[in-house]
């Protein structure tokens, strides 16, 4: 006996049919993608056995990346001689920032740069903290409320994004951090994002070109050195100037075009 069909149970499967081949054309598509950004990933990135031994042994444009400080170092962060060494006070003057704005400290740790940034930008600005590692920013949550601070907002970042919402922030900053990204291009690609137009970012680091620095290493970074990542290919930054007025770190600004 020859399947009787109707016209419905024709059209019927027709949508089926389609549908299904839509959801199956998609999936191909999806993994060529994944498997294409991590051949670019890759590509960026190399790898040697012999290395520092601060460093993770991970290398991008010549210089090695550092390990991530771990909170076990937040006594470091929070010495009181920090002020003498390293002159935040005059960091926060040099950014010229402006009642009002958003700032985003990245790497935020366990916050003295953000307490610090958060009366900057006043009660009607805000501070993103970001961070990767939630002990970190369980810490800068206590000092905040200790201090009677309002306007931080505590971001949990990861390694490759710190999460942050595109074109609404009006400057970053990131204070000894940038050297340990693991995924630098990726977190600046970000990073840049993020910004409005005309918004800056601002790399603080201890200056590799000064021996008398006393950090180790791979945990410091030359002017040029920031400029060939900042400026690399994709970002859209261009460079503004290095506020050199800090005993033991570089502050390198770039805006977004
Ligand atoms: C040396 S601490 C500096 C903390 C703070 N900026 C200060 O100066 O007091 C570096 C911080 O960067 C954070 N960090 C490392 N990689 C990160 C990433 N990809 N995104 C956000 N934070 C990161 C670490 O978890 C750590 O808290």
């Amino acid at each position: 006996m020859r399947p009787h069909y109707s016209l419905h149970s024709i059209i019927a499967l027709f949508i089926i049919a389609m549908t299904s081949s839509l959801l199956t054309a998609d999936e191909p598509d999806e993994a060529v993608e994944d498997q294409a950004e991590q051949t670019e990933s890759d590509k960026r990135y190399s790898y040697r056995e012999r290395h520092d031994p601060n460093g993770i042994g991970k290398f991008y444009l010549g210089r090695e990346i550092a390990h991530v400080m771990g909170h076990q170092g937040i006594r470091w962060l929070e010495r009181p001689e920090r002020e003498e060494e390293e002159r935040l006070s005059l960091l926060i003057k040099g950014l010229k920032i402006e009642p009002g704005m958003t700032v985003a400290d990245i790497g935020a740790g366990s916050g003295v740069i953000s307490v610090l940034l958060a009366k900057a930008v006043g009660p009607k600005g805000t501070v993103l903290a970001v961070d990767i590692q939630q002990e970190m920013l369980d810490a800068l949550q206590d000092k905040c409320k200790l201090l009677n601070v309002n306007n931080v907002e505590g971001v949990l970042g990861t390694t490759k994004s710190p999460r942050l919402v595109e074109g609404t922030v009006d400057l970053v900053v990131m204070v000894d951090v940038y050297h340990e990204f693991d995924f630098p291009y990726e977190m600046l690609n970000e990073i840049a994002k993020s910004l409005k137009k005309g918004g800056r970012v601002a790399f603080v680091e201890y200056r590799l070109e000064d021996p008398e620095v006393p950090i180790k290493l791979v945990h410091k970074m030359t002017e040029a050195q920031v400029k060939k990542e900042a400026l690399a290919k994709g970002h859209g930054l261009k460079f503004v100037e290095n506020f050199g007025k800090l005993p033991r770190q570089h502050v390198v600004i770039f805006e977004k075009l």
